[in-house]
Formats: C-alpha cells, structure tokens, sequence
C-alpha cells in the first residue's frame, strides 16, 4: 500500500470497444463529479500528446508499421510515464477519469493472439483501479455508430475478438453497463458507481 485512503482521489477507468461511447461519457462524468465540488481530470490512453504517444498515433493511422510486441510494450511505457503523475495527482486528493487503461493494453494486444500474460506482465506496478467502469456493447451495434474513424483497429472482425479478451479480464471490481441504453440512462449509472470514495489506499496492477 502506497497511501491512506482518507483523502485520496479515486481512480476510475472506463473501458469498452472502440464507438462504445466511452470518451463522451467521460467528459459527462467529469462535469458530474466537478460539480459535486470534487476536484477532478479526465485523463486517456494513449495520451499522444508524449513522444511515445506520437509513435502510438503513427502506428494507429497506418503510417507507421510495428511489431505486435514493440505496440504493445509502447502503450504500456505511454502509461509508466504517467505513473508518477498519476500518483501525486491521487495523494494530492484529485479524482482522475481514465478513458481507456491497462485493459485496453491487454484486450487488444491478446486480440492479435499475444499470450494474455505476457501482455499483462509490462503492467505489473502500474496502480489499480478504484473502479472499472466497463461500456458493454456488441461488436455489430459499435460498427453501425456512425461509422469507424478509419484507424487501425477499428474493423467489426477485430472488435469481436477484443469483447472476448475484455470478457477475459472482468472480474469483481469491474461494473458493466449496458451501452446500448440512452445517453442519460448510461450517464446516470455511471454517477451511481463512480462516485470517488476509495476504500483502500493504492495498490499496483495486478494485486
Ligand atoms: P482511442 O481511440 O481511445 O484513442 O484508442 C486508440 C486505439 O488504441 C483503440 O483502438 C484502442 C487501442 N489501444 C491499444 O491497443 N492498447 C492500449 O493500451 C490502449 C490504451 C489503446
């Protein structure tokens, strides 16, 4: 344990496939949380703005070609460079909202038919979840939103294989909502269960 939890933010992941509604619901969230007088930020991964994030950006749009482990290990060093941040924000009482974390990583990298340990090995000591907030849609429902933005990984063939290695991942502290209900039903369900109230202190991946 890193910290008392008494006056840390939580940290609240929010997973899903790729036009499963996530990063809107994000910002919603945060508005909610803001509101409520908790101080709050709304990270993502990948965060493109680093220069890891920007070899991760070439590589989503296609103009750049890479091994399946270099991509993988390269989203999991674009989250260990957020590390130290991460845990000064928490301590200082910051919430943080993560559009997208290390079972993002794990999903889609065990979805090209990587071992699913190997993927998780890298992640190993990043910090753990308050709550995974888990945007549940079928594969065919997110490829008729308005279509995919064209990046990579963003094919329904592909997208199936990701929901199964999500699916391999949930466990306890993962609340799945149904992404296919109206907006402000999902909102609503998200404040219920995301609501920044950390019982333990911090805690690495995967403990
Ligand atoms: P984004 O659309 O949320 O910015 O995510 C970009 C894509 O990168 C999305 O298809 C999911 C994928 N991804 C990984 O493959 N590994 C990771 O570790 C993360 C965070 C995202």
């Amino acid at each position: 344990r890193a910290s008392s939890s008494e006056s840390r933010g939580a940290l609240i992941v929010l997973e899903g496939l790729d036009r499963s509604g996530k990063t809107s619901q994000s910002s919603r969230l945060l508005s909610y949380l803001e509101g409520l007088g908790h101080s709050t930020e709304l990270w993502r991964f990948p965060d493109r703005n680093t220069s890891v994030g920007q070899m991760i950006s070439a590589y989503l749009s296609n103009k750049s070609h890479l091994d399946d482990r270099t991509i993988h290990l390269l989203f999991s060093a674009n989250r260990w460079e957020k590390r130290s941040l991460m845990e000064t924000q928490l301590k200082n009482g910051t919430t943080l909202i993560i559009d997208r974390y290390s079972y993002s990583g794990v999903a889609f990298s065990s979805a090209k038919g990587l071992d699913i340990e190997w993927c998780k090995a890298p992640e190993v000591g990043l910090l753990a979840p308050d709550i995974v907030l888990y945007l549940d849609i079928p594969p065919e429902k997110a490829a008729e939103r308005g279509g995919y933005g064209g990046e990579r990984y963003e094919q329904l063939e592909f997208q199936r294989k990701v929901a199964k290695c999500y699916q391999a991942q949930c466990d306890s502290s993962w609340k799945i909502i149904d992404a296919c209900q109206p907006i402000e039903d999902i909102e609503k369900q998200l404040q219920d269960a995301g609501g920044p109230s950390p019982i333990f202190g911090l805690v690495d991946l995967w403990s």
